[in-house]
């Protein structure tokens, strides 16, 4: 009975499957996955590691992760159809949107019938896995007028992502550093962009239509997009004496902090923690970012204010920090939580498909009742 249903904005608390990939305690600020705390896979695992058991379920065997690291190092390169599509791609076009059609483009490469096939599934795992980075790399230099140069088989996942960004082979620390900012953004549960994963995957479409539906919602500034958003408010707020005036005009206007606040966390996120230690890492190292004071500034003046609402710092408060202290220009933020995350939308993908059934929610209709029809001529 329609008059019965409640709506729940958002879909806030309401459950739309079971999983058994990614476990989160909003209120302790925990996470895993597949058992394992995000805190020891960061200092234990690889990014590749953890995709496998994301996808898999367990750990793979030395041989299993040999045979996957090998296959993604056989497929990075890119079909001269797809650089040559890319390069016509506007320059001044948001890499997430470049991202987004080169995804997509795959499918017209590879059969979409198969699914229900394991060889398929991993193969497709493959492709994606080994292309995405890829695909972001060759915009950048693509967009700066230059050709995108190959991947280096000598060069392991992440440093060969680093080396085809900005053509130099990264420092060791630099690399590591980025391979374990992967891992942290690999999955997390039902996100915007998992969700839309999980329903276009749910029509038994192919996976690159599965993958780039998900970064096109990955994109927007109240998910994905707003690691960049973050460093743009912490350059306009400029010193951190001046955190605190702009927070208290940003709560009155009622306007959002942004890298703050999230709907299962009701605490600092785990992650942020563990991204601002990477941060720091990265400083001791290579000189400090001085926006890293107005955002630790930003947080503490932030405490009293948001804090008894349950609202903290977020994954995207510090990374952006991290990536700019790599190197890595701000619209490149997104797309490499879009390189990390593919790993968790294909474990959902692999979900869905081994129990199926259309996403077809329903609603609550609030529109007009029959109306009479007003002839073109009688209408003012
Ligand atoms: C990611 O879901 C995931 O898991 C996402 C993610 C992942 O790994 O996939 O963790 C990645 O997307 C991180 C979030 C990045 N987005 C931002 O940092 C943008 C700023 N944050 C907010 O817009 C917001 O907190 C969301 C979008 C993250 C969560 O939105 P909700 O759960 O719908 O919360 P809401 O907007 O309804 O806010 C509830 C209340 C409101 O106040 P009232 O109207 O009740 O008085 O909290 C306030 C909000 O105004 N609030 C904030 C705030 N976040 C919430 N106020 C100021 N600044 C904020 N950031």
């Amino acid at each position: 009975d329609p008059c019965n249903m409640v709506l729940k904005p958002g879909l806030e608390g309401v459950p739309v499957t079971q999983s058994a990939i990614c476990d989160i305690n909003g209120l302790k600020g925990e996470l895993k996955y597949r058992g394992y705390s995000i805190a020891e896979l960061a200092a234990k695992s690889s990014f590749l590691e953890t995709t496998y058991l994301l996808i898999w379920g367990d750990l793979p065997s030395s041989k299993q992760l040999r045979e996957f690291e090998d296959a993604i190092q056989m497929h990075r390169r890119l079909s001269f159809r797809v650089r040559d599509m890319m390069k016509c791609f506007p320059a001044t076009g948001h890499p997430m949107d470049a991202l987004q059609s080169s995804a997509a483009s795959l499918g017209l490469f590879y059969s979409r019938r198969a699914i229900d096939n394991p060889q398929y599934i991993y193969d497709a795992v493959v492709r994606l896995i080994a292309k995405i980075p890829t695909m972001v790399a060759a915009f950048q230099l693509i967009r700066k007028g230059q050709d995108p140069i190959q991947p280096r088989d000598d060069l392991p996942y992440s440093a060969n992502f680093l080396y085809m960004l900005t053509e130099r082979e990264p420092d060791p620390l630099a690399a590591r550093v980025f391979d374990r900012c992967l891992i942290l953004h690999a999955e997390h549960s039902l996100n915007a962009s998992t969700f839309s994963a999980r329903v276009t995957a749910s029509t038994l479409t192919d996976p690159y239509a599965v993958v780039a539906s998900a970064v096109g919602t990955l994109a927007g500034p109240l998910h994905g997009g707003a690691n960049e958003d973050v460093i743009a408010m912490l350059e306009e707020i400029g010193a951190p004496e001046n955190a605190r005036n702009y927070l208290k005009q940003a709560i009155d206007q009622k306007s959002k902090i942004m890298g703050f606040g999230h709907r299962e966390y009701k605490v600092k996120d785990p992650r942020a923690t563990l991204l601002q230690g990477f941060a720091e890492d990265l400083f001791a190292r290579f000189g400090k970012d001085e926006m890293y004071d107005v955002a630790r500034s930003v947080e503490e003046e932030a405490s009293p204010l948001l804090g008894p609402r349950g609202i903290y710092p977020n994954v995207d408060f510090y990374s952006g920090l991290v990536y700019r202290k790599l190197g890595i220009p701000r619209d490149l933020f997104t797309p490499i939580f879009a390189i990390s995350r593919v790993a968790g939308w294909l474990a959902h993908w692999r979900e869905q498909l081994s129990a199926n059934r259309i996403f077809r929610p329903t609603q609550i209709y609030t529109g007009k009742k029959t109306r009479a029809w007003c002839a073109l001529e009688e209408r003012n």
